[in-house]
């Protein structure tokens, strides 16, 4: 192989080998470049005839040629190569599912909630929001709920860092503080009717809502939900409440076929108190008695907290749990699903 032959080879082996155009830049300087081979071999023709020149030159040209052909045959290669990989990178995988957008819905919990509210509100009651940072008055001194009430204590109420007790400092462990929030307006808008022994509107008004407890296991959560129930006026009886407390059971539960029945109990703000139970006669609960309310009439001392003279008017009220309202409903045993977020979970709910 002569020179020349030999040259061009080197110059292909040495493009080919250049994997990327820098490194191929660098190589071609060896040939092509100021001090390349190639250039050096066109510097040398100097010293010879014009004859030998003429030759010569055109034989250098043509290896010259050849290296150029070569490099332009590489740089192709390259430049395609890192379009390909260009290529490759942004793939759009056409074959793939397209991504859906997610339904949204209404959780479990607000579902019942709005239930409540509409059968309820079917049965002339308002609905009434109240905060969540509440005051020891409103969420236990109005209620008749003395000092030394084991549910003040630290391990049932979340406390509020530098809260003061006359100014919100808690979490408010019930829907209970908005009896007396709420009395307090209407019997305020009232005032004039009331002193001067006219018939008042009757409060008919729940209050739906979050509350909070220390407390978690399978069915108590840090937070949960309630429902107060009021009604006052100066012609009700147990027996208006039952009637409407059975009402919303039956329209709650879509079932005609559930009794309920009230069991004492004890709370400071109700005298007397009671446990409602409901019992399905029918269906998958059948036969069991099932807790879902706190009820009574209202405490005189909670009336007077609401500027009403408890000689005259009579109130009842209750508190029911919508999470287990919920639970009951759709057959749900751990309280915790509701408040962890799968989506798997709360969309079999839509
Ligand atoms: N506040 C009570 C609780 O959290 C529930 C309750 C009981 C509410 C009796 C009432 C009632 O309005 O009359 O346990």
């Amino acid at each position: 192989m002569n020179e020349l032959d030999s040259l061009v080879t080197n110059a292909r082996e040495s493009f080919a080998r250049s994997a990327t155009p820098a490194e191929l830049e660098n190589a071609k300087a060896q040939f092509l470049g100021k001090s390349g081979r190639v250039t050096e071999l066109m510097k040398g023709m100097a010293q010879l005839s014009p004859e030998e020149k003429k030759t010569r030159g055109a034989a250098i040209n043509v290896a010259k040629q050849a290296v150029e052909a070569a490099l332009a045959a590489r740089r192709q290669e390259l430049a395609d190569a890192e379009l390909q990989a260009q290529l490759k990178a942004e793939a759009l995988d056409v074959t793939l599912p397209g991504r859906q957008r997610g339904r949204g819905g209404l959780h479990p919990v607000s579902l019942t909630l709005e239930r409540i509210e509409r059968i309820f509100g079917s049965m002339g009651f308002e609905v009434a929001d109240g905060p969540e940072i509440e005051t020891d008055w409103f969420n236990f001194t109005a209620l008749n709920t003395p000092e030394d009430h084991p549910a003040r204590s630290m391990h049932d109420t979340f406390y509020v860092e530098g809260g003061t007790p006359e100014a919100p400092n808690l979490l408010r462990t019930h829907t209970s503080p908005m009896q007396v929030r709420y009395a307090v307006q209407h019997v305020k808008k009232h005032r004039g009717l009331i002193d001067a022994g006219q018939a008042m509107p009757e409060i008919r008004v729940i209050a739906p809502g979050r509350t909070y407890r220390v407390d978690s296991d399978a069915t108590h959560s840090p937070m949960f939900h309630q429902c107060e129930g009021l009604w006052i006026g100066e012609n009700v009886s147990f027996k208006d409440l039952k009637v409407v407390f059975t009402d919303f059971c039956k329209t709650f539960f879509e079932s005609d076929d559930l009794v309920l029945r009230f069991r004492p109990s004890f709370f400071p703000f109700t005298e007397p108190s009671a446990e409602i139970d409901i019992q399905f006669q029918s269906g998958p609960l059948a036969g069991k008695w099932l807790e879902v309310a706190g009820s009574g009439q209202v405490h005189p001392n909670v009336v007077r907290n609401m500027g009403l003279d408890p000689e005259r008017f009579i109130g009842f009220a209750f508190g029911m749990g919508p999470d287990r309202l919920t639970m009951l409903r759709y057959g749900v045993n751990d309280l915790r699903l509701f408040f962890d977020g799968d989506i798997r979970f709360l969309s079999q709910f839509q």
